[in-house]
């Protein structure tokens, strides 16, 4: 995986252009919304596929290890309302004894399997079958406490312990979570009631989370109805996460938009490298991805960056946030991060980076290419002022570096604000390039700019709609330039679009 990352990142490099592309680029552009297209429609009529389905005998688990249970074997009851937390944890543990055997196969039979957290353990692999659903018990007392994450210094929502992840792991090896599109649900209405009401004493704990591991995959099923994070990969070497559905209620969250931190029902990488996310979709209630790398000098002291991550072929829901976002919590860095075809629907933003003073870090190397925004307030976001900080103070002066970010070939209808680059005297955003973007406009208001920066350099390439702003230079298909940039410094952010 390494190797194919690296490989794909090694020819992204944004170069002028030689044409005749145009016309090829116009093919492939087809192509891929083709593809998208279809993927969106497919996921729209799966759930009706879904029950046509009844009746017709699921398809037996394959045998992915040397050795397969079921989680009955362990005296696990798939009736909703007994707790198999035993039963998984017995399974488990049998098959930590198989680890120097190629481990071993924990299938989950249709069902629903109510249980209390529970530890995986390496060469795992839970397999969950068509109509199997793993429900999270909804009484927090029985979900174990442990120490906050390090990069979240004293904790996230709380100070002190905070909860368990449903599916938790930690220090592991070969990892597989998969299946028939079976479904891993947390339940997590009570406590988004209880963190509305300010019930919780300690921060939420995530739906599946991984720490310290490597060779992680979770393919194939669905994650619903998170308490708080849904999929959280920490710390971690060589993850795929490939052809699994996300889904929590899309406005059930407060606006996120900066102050509180706490409903995020998202998908989370943290201080991950050479990660592998493709063939998803995510309709959550805060940002479907957010790839981070620590919180101020928490992030500094623990210093792991955030890299070689792919991401792709992902449909994304996003009412309150953004589809893919880095940041704001950076400070470990972020690098090395390719974003490609991805459909952005019905969202408030779709791709985002942000940071604040503070932070320090960098986010850089970023490629962003074959985006599509169908419905979004804001298309592309850069903010440098997302002043969110760990309550045990930071130092200010200590600033993120923010460069070298391409977006290649953005479409869209029905878009407000197709660009907001908005750097800071303090942190100025450099060497942003965009090339080949035609966004359409949701409504227009005469003379307000749709194509907002500050502090922001970079370069335009070929065909750009909205026109850009003045502080960027501009290039035509033949890579030459035919508009010199205005000072830097220009600001026409304008947030009343
Ligand atoms: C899997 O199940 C989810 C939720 O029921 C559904 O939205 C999705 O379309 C299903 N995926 C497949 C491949 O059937
Ligand atoms: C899982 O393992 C971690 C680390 O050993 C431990 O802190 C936690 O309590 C365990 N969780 C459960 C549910 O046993
Ligand atoms: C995605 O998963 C579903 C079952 O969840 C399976 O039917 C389908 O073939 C998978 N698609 C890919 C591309 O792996
Ligand atoms: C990454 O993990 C997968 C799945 O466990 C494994 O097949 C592959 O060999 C790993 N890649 C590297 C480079 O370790
Ligand atoms: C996911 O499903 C596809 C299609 O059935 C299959 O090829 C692939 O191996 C499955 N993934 C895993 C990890 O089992
Ligand atoms: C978010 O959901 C609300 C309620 O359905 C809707 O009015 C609003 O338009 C949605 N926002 C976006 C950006 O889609
Ligand atoms: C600007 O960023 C691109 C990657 O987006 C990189 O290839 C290029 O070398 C950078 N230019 C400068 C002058 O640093
Ligand atoms: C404007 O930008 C230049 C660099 O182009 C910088 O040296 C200068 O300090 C900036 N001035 C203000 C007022 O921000």
């Amino acid at each position: 995986m390494v190797e194919r990352s690296a490989g794909k990142l090694g020819w992204l490099i944004v170069r002028p252009k030689t044409v005749p592309f145009a016309s090829r680029r116009t093919f492939f552009a087809f192509l891929w919304v083709a593809a998208l297209a279809s993927l969106f429609v497919w996921q729209r009529n799966s759930t009706n596929g879904l029950l046509t389905l009844d009746g017709i005998a699921p398809a037996p688990p394959p045998k992915l290890r040397p050795a397969v249970f079921c989680l009955t074997e362990f005296g696990g009851v798939g009736d909703g309302v007994t707790l198999n937390t035993e039963a998984f944890e017995r399974g488990v543990r049998a098959i930590s004894e198989l680890g120097s055997r190629g481990g071993g196969q924990l299938n989950v039979p249709p069902g629903r399997w109510l249980t209390a957290p529970f530890n995986l353990t390496s060469h795992i692999t839970l397999f969950l079958a068509t109509h199997a659903v793993i429900l999270a018990v909804q009484d927090e007392k029985y979900w174990p406490l442990m120490p906050p994450l390090p990069s979240y210094g004293d904790g996230r929502e709380h100070p002190g312990p905070r909860y368990s992840s449903l599916i938790h792991g930690q220090n592991l090896r070969d990892v597989v979570i998969t299946g028939h599109n079976g479904t891993i649900n947390g339940q997590g209405q009570i406590w988004w009631t209880k963190f509305f009401q300010k019930l919780l004493h300690h921060t939420r704990g995530p739906l599946v989370q991984i720490l310290w591991s490597s060779d992680i995959v979770i393919s194939n099923i669905t994650l619903r109805d998170s308490p708080f994070w849904t999929l959280h990969p920490y710390d971690c070497k060589n993850v795929t996460v490939k052809n699994v559905t996300i889904l929590a209620p899309v406005y059930n969250a407060p606006n996120t938009d900066g102050i509180d931190p706490g409903m995020y029902l998202l998908q989370m990488l943290y201080s991950c490298e050479d990660m592998l996310i493709e063939d998803c979709y995510i309709s959550v209630g805060d940002d479907a991805i957010a790839v981070k790398s620590g919180w101020d000098h928490y992030g500094i002291a623990y210093g792991k960056p955030s890299r070689n991550i792919v991401i792709r072929n992902l449909v994304v829901r996003s009412n309150v946030s953004s589809g893919i976002s880095i940041g704001s919590e950076m400070s470990g860095g972020v690098s090395d991060i390719l974003v490609e075809n991805i459909l952005v629907w019905e969202s408030r933003r779709g791709m985002r980076i942000k940071t604040a003073p503070g932070r320090g870090g960098y986010v850089s190397q970023i490629t962003f290419r074959n985006l599509v925004f169908k419905n979004v307030g804001v298309g592309i976001v850069i903010k440098t002022d997302y002043n969110q900080h760990p309550v045990s103070g930071y130092d200010p002066t200590i600033l993120p570096i923010l460069s070298d970010i391409s977006f290649t070939n953005v479409r869209g209808q029905g878009v407000r604000v197709p660009v907001r680059i908005q750097g800071s005297e303090e942190i100025p955003v450099r060497n942003v390039t965009i090339q080949d973007m035609r966004v359409g406009i949701a409504y227009s208001y005469v003379n307000k700019p749709r194509f907002q920066c500050s502090f922001a350099q970079g370069q335009v390439l070929g065909t750009v709609f909205p026109a850009p702003c003045e502080n960027f230079d501009q290039y035509n298909e033949q890579g030459q330039l035919v508009k010199q940039g205005s000072s830097m410094n220009v600001s026409d952010i304008d947030y009343e679009i």
